[in-house]
């Protein structure tokens, strides 16, 4: 059994929490918050029972050095803002700035410490690397709340070392996300029908193999859908393609039932990634060279639409297209509509797929859940072993 916050004594303690505050940016404009509002409950408990606390977390993928881009500076000022109190932010991970601020915090108060990938040995593969990094968190740390978990599927020093070192609980939202999960690694309501879209291809790709085996149907769009194309021998174009994965669609595609992996069959192409680009709806064995799909097309939209319609249970990770920008948003968008018509559980993952349904105007209730994991969400659903989950219950 894995302990969780109201299972331990934090009032006067140290508390660090590792949260997934990795929010979408434009420049320095929070596009979505729904990370750090998912963070709220855990926090707000911590504070009012007179915790000392810590927060830390990731922020897109600096590359182990400090790179104020991605600087954790605006998420301390909304969570703030979200919190109607104070958020120290030092401005450095375990530098001396942050053990100044640690050592002036009062019970109730709340530290945030800088980009934990501002430094390489949070990511490192090197376990002592990481063991020496997660020393150093720890090291003016009483106990240890894990509550991102949407980074829980990284062995990452803050999500996998640190609570190996250290009394450790699970949060509020780690709760919710595993209990609302587990649901869809037992016993479902068929047809099951996974949407699969996103951006980060590499990441999620060997989910097909398991996916194939556990779901009835596997609806794919965004760049996931390009390897795809590309396998049955479609020109892409100049699309995001993962070149490398276009063996292990085939071989995906192969493995599969006929019918069980359905690819668009239309998409929107452009010249470039604007919204002002000169656009053109095409069939996908007729994309230009000069041209990429920059969302599924209307056909392609309504197949998925109906199949989405006959579910017992939906699941989906990853936005059909480039959602953010107006003229290709109404994959995504015909998605999100076919899960709110359709009487199935359904479950929406990931961090660009919940500010995508947000974006576009859907309440969150209109779902069965919605996840702030994505790919950890979707590992979750395979039945892998989360490394942030398997350090708790050590
Ligand atoms: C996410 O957005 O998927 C999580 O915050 C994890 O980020 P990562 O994919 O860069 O590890
Ligand atoms: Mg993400």
């Amino acid at each position: 059994m894995i302990k969780t916050i109201d299972d331990v004594a934090v009032e006067g303690r140290c508390v660090l929490v590792r949260a997934d505050l990795n929010v979408p940016l434009d420049g320095d404009r929070i596009a979505d918050d729904g990370r750090i509002r998912a963070s709220l409950p855990t926090l707000a408990a911590l504070i009012s029972r007179g915790a000392r606390v810590i927060v830390c977390s990731h922020l897109g993928r600096p590359g182990g050095r400090p790179d104020l881009r991605y600087s954790l500076a605006p998420v301390a000022a909304r969570l703030g803002e979200l919190l109607g109190q104070e958020v120290s932010f030092p401005g450095d991970i375990v530098g001396p700035q942050a053990h100044a601020a640690i050592g002036a915090m009062p019970p109730g108060g709340l530290v945030m410490l800088e980009n934990l990938r501002f430094d390489e040995a949070e990511t490192s593969k090197d376990d002592m690397a990481r063991g020496y990094f997660a020393d150093r968190l720890v090291a003016p740390v009483d106990l240890y709340v894990a509550d991102g978990f949407g980074a829980m599927h990284r062995k990452h020093a803050s999500v996998y070392d640190v609570p190996l070192r250290c009394v450790s609980a699970a949060g509020y939202l780690v709760q919710a996300e595993v209990a609302a999960l587990r649901q869809l690694t037992a016993d479902i309501e068929r047809p099951y029908v996974v949407v699969l879209g996103g951006a980060k291809v590499a990441d999620k790709f060997d989910a097909f193999g398991s996916l194939i085996s556990r779901a009835d149907r596997i609806l794919v769009g965004g760049a996931m859908a390009f390897p795809f194309l590309a396998a049955r021998g479609l020109k892409t174009g100049t699309s995001l393609l993962e070149a490398s994965q276009v063996d292990a669609a085939t071989r995906y595609l192969e493995q599969a039932a006929p019918g069980q992996i359905e690819l668009p069959s239309d998409l929107v192409v452009a010249t470039a990634i604007a919204a002002d680009a000169p656009r053109r709806v095409v069939a996908a064995d007729a994309i230009p060279a000069d041209q990429m799909g920059l969302d599924i097309g209307p056909e392609s939209a309504a197949r998925f639409a109906a199949a989405i319609g006959t579910a017992g249970t939906i699941f989906w990770n990853g936005p059909m297209g480039v959602f953010e920008l107006a003229p290709y948003a109404p994959g995504t968008r015909a998605v999100a509509q076919a899960m709110t018509d359709s009487g199935a559980f359904t479950v929406v993952g990931g961090g660009d797929t919940g500010a995508a349904i947000r974006a576009l105007g859907f309440p969150g209730d209109a779902f069965g859940h919605v996840s702030t994991g994505g790919g950890a969400s979707l590992e979750f659903i395979q039945g892998k072993t989360l490394p942030g989950l398997a350090a708790l219950e050590t």
